[in-house]
């Protein structure tokens, strides 16, 4: 048993995470916009809602369950797609975070820039209910050729990225020298040769880098920043997003959302799900934190439409939070990471299992046995 798997809650793993990884790394994952506002505003914020409970509830049996793109999730929370996984666990990468996920039950999204090809996430892990997340390129032809590659990889949902026009600014990636593949060279020496097991794992593992498309333009796409902006398409529009939609056929999530207006556009153009999320403060900085957004969504959305919700979630009451605040699910992205970063398979496992005992314990404590009953009758605003 690795030091992840006795880790107390997700600062432990993070703290793992940031002596296992070279700094340009950990920062890659820990770091957000510019002042990083937003970063620490989406996480203090769920401080702000205080809980009441209700008492002598009968609470020897929970219903944790909720839907995730259409299908029963045994948590109200799910992995987040989130870029090149095997930067934080060079040898396993994608597969870890799949083959966690599936022992939990609970979905899995790949980031259209995996560094694991998508028939092999599905091979590590053939049960895990499984979304791809996409990018959108210039080429249209290459996007449909992504779609089928994640059809044929039996991938049931779609999730269309909408906050990342043009990358944000995360200062900390070129203050750090980060670049992927992550290089060696005068500015980030130091920093990877006081990680000796992190480099031995990469210097006996395949170059790390997004494997599931060709590279049209090759060129300066060597950092996350560079690939978002030269690859990807600035001119992308809701005609765009109904075209999406309409290729894929099937469960579709617009991720990125942030007011009432483009969810009914979102709706509109097909998606069956609306994700409102600021992209883990990573994109624009000042940007609203999510958990005050909801109501006002939910309210113009019909019943059978899911809203998800994710940003800053590092404790199992911020999920109850946002379900209580009227979201359908909630996505994790950072807790998982850490845990990732910390002890691979094992690490993931570890924060999935912290925030399931957070939620039942929450459940237990609030007197509220099914998450379906959880609103925010329990719930106020502090002054
Ligand atoms: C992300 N996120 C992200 N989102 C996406 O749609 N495609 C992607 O490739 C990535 N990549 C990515 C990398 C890293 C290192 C992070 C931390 C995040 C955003 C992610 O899906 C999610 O919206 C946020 O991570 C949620 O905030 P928390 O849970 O990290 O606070
Ligand atoms: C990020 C991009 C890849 O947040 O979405 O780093």
């Amino acid at each position: 048993m690795g030091k992840a798997a006795s880790a107390i809650n997700i600062d432990d793993l993070r703290t793992l995470a940031k002596a296992r990884l070279p700094r340009m790394i950990f920062d890659y994952i820990d770091g957000g916009a510019e002042d990083e506002i937003t970063l620490r505003r989406s996480v203090d914020r769920f401080d702000d809602y205080e809980l009441q409970w209700n008492s002598l509830v009968d609470v020897t049996k929970l219903d944790t369950s909720t839907r995730v793109l259409g299908r029963k999730n045994p948590l109200p929370f799910f992995i987040s797609p989130t870029a090149s996984s095997r930067l934080f666990h060079p040898k396993e990468g994608e597969f870890a975070v799949a083959r966690a996920a599936q022992k939990a039950g609970i979905a899995y999204s790949a980031s259209t820039l995996a560094s694991q090809k998508l028939e092999d996430i599905t091979s590590a892990a053939p049960d895990v209910p499984r979304f791809i997340q996409v990018y959108v390129w210039k080429d249209r032809g290459i996007v449909k050729e992504f779609l089928d590659q994640a059809k044929a990889a039996g991938f049931t949902g779609c999730i269309l990225t909408v906050d990342t026009a043009v990358a944000g600014y995360r200062e900390r990636d070129p203050r750090n020298g980060f670049s992927v593949p992550p290089k060696i060279n005068a500015q980030t020496v130091s920093q990877v040769l006081a990680r000796p097991g992190y480099l031995m794992d990469m210097a006996t593992s395949p170059k790390i880098r997004p494997v599931n498309f060709r590279n049209p333009g090759g060129g300066s796409a060597n950092d996350v920043m560079g690939t978002i902006n030269n690859l990807f398409d600035r001119s992308m529009d809701w005609k765009g997003a109904e075209w999406m939609a309409q290729e894929w056929g099937g469960a579709f999530a617009v991720k990125g959302i942030a007011t009432k207006e483009d969810a009914i556009r979102a709706v509109d153009h097909g998606a069956s799900a609306v994700w409102l999320s600021n992209h883990g403060g990573r994109q624009i900085d000042t940007s609203v934190p999510v958990i005050d957004l909801i109501p006002e969504v939910r309210n113009v959305l019909d019943s059978h439409i899911e809203l998800i919700a994710d940003g800053g979630v590092r404790r199992g009451s911020h999920i109850l939070k946002l379900i209580a605040r009227g979201a359908t699910s909630v996505a994790i992205g950072r807790a998982y990471l850490y845990g990732l970063a910390a002890g691979g398979e094992e690490g993931v496992a570890r924060a999935i299992r912290i925030l399931k005992d957070d939620v039942e314990r929450g459940l237990s404590l609030l007197g509220v046995p099914r998450l379906a009953d959880l609103d925010d009758s329990l719930m106020r605003v502090r002054r």
